[in-house]
């Protein structure tokens, strides 16, 4: 990074469904604490949601039977989730005056240089990529988007030129896929592009209600929007064994304990912590304390996003004005980009 020049940090989040807990502290969190440290450019992916575009209509459609109304079509399904994410971002914090925020679809200088990344990637570097192969032995029969996802995420970092990714741990593959194709094309055609780097969150693996990685694909989350009857049923939905509540108990295997240490302070967490292994503790006592926490916490995002959310205008002027920002930086890189290759400017 040169002398003088701010630190860039740029993430992007899918509009593929509800936010949930692993969400926040995984990921949304601390983007939302680095728009403070450095120039920071966080997006909607919605080109990389139309790879499973198909399983979030299907989604909704099982949904549209049980709540007894129409099913929506894939363009509303994949609209109402890029609105739903930017109302969650910006009720959980995102200032769009410090942070650049935009639609991915609104920047078409990165389907641009995905392709001229695409050309200097070995077919073996995106064959290795665990999420890819995740999918093809769940049965999915892949489309060249989803093999090709990491070449456009590549993009997405290189075309503002950024230093840092914060993300979850389940990306860092794709951030080391996305150092390999700046290697490859620096060494092809002179350096434009500097490495960037993961920067993963405090808590690595945020754990679902049945204890495993909590993910929208294993249908264990608590969302973080969730109020009331739906809020209480995911917490105490929780699975636990079945030790008695007189037993004493080791807190640190246990998913509501995990998921308390997340919003309680130290003291709180240590008398959780000494009361489960005195024994007298159960679990469902646990899982009371975590919801009022849970409740408590996003109470103001919740009353904030209801305020956003009754502004039609105010999600998309703000995702319009973060395109024309991001464009401004993409269409710099892309000069350099088309230079270095020997692909003359873009005519106007
Ligand atoms: P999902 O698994 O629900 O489909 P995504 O893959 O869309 O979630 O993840 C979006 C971001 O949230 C990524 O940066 C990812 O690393 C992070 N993330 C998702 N689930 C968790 C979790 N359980 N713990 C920590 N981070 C998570
Ligand atoms: N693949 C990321 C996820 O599933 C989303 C994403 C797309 C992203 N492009 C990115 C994250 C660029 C960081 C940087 O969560």
């Amino acid at each position: 990074m040169a002398d003088g020049q701010r630190k860039r940090i740029l993430s992007g989040v899918q509009p593929s469904g509800k936010l949930h807990l692993g969400n926040y502290f995984g990921a949304i969190q601390q983007h939302i604490a680095l728009q403070d440290q450095g120039e920071a450019f966080y997006f909607i992916a919605d080109y990389h949601a139309l790879t499973t575009l198909g399983d979030a209509v299907r989604a909704d459609a099982e949904l549209a039977k049980d709540q007894k109304r129409k099913a929506r079509t894939a363009p509303d399904v994949l609209r109402e989730n890029v609105r739903d994410v930017a109302l969650d971002y910006l009720a959980l914090g995102l200032d769009p005056k410090k942070a650049t925020f935009y639609r991915q679809s609104d920047v078409p200088e990165v389907t641009e240089l995905a392709w001229i990344l695409s050309t200097v990637t070995g077919m073996g570097l995106l064959e290795r990529a665990h999420s890819y192969k995740d999918k093809v032995s769940q049965g999915i029969s892949p489309s060249v988007g989803l093999f090709t996802y990491p070449v456009l995420m590549a993009a997405d970092i290189l075309i503002v030129r950024s230093h840092e990714v914060p993300v979850g741990k389940d990306q860092v593959q794709h951030l080391e896929m996305t150092r390999d194709m700046a290697g490859y094309f620096n060494g092809t055609y002179g350096e434009v592009f500097p490495e960037p780097r993961e920067r993963l969150g405090e808590a690595a693996v945020v754990p679902g209600t049945d204890g495993r990685k909590m993910s929208k694909s294993y249908g264990n989350t608590i969302e973080i929007f969730a109020e009331g009857k739906p809020l209480k049923r995911s917490v105490m939905g929780i699975v636990t064994d079945s030790t008695p509540p007189e037993a004493a108990k080791d807190p640190e295997p246990r998913t509501p304990y995990q998921l308390y240490k997340l919003f309680a302070t130290p003291e709180e967490v240590a008398d959780l912590a000494a009361r489960y292994r005195a024994g007298g503790m159960g679990d469902g006592t646990a899982k009371q304390m975590l919801l009022e926490k849970i409740d408590q916490s996003f109470a103001p995002s919740r009353e904030r996003r209801k305020q956003l959310a009754a502004d039609p205008d105010y999600v998309e002027d703000v995702l319009r004005d973060g395109a024309r920002r991001a464009r401004a930086e993409a269409v710099k890189t892309m000069e350099l980009v088309r230079e270095a290759v020997g692909i003359l400017k873009q005519p106007v």
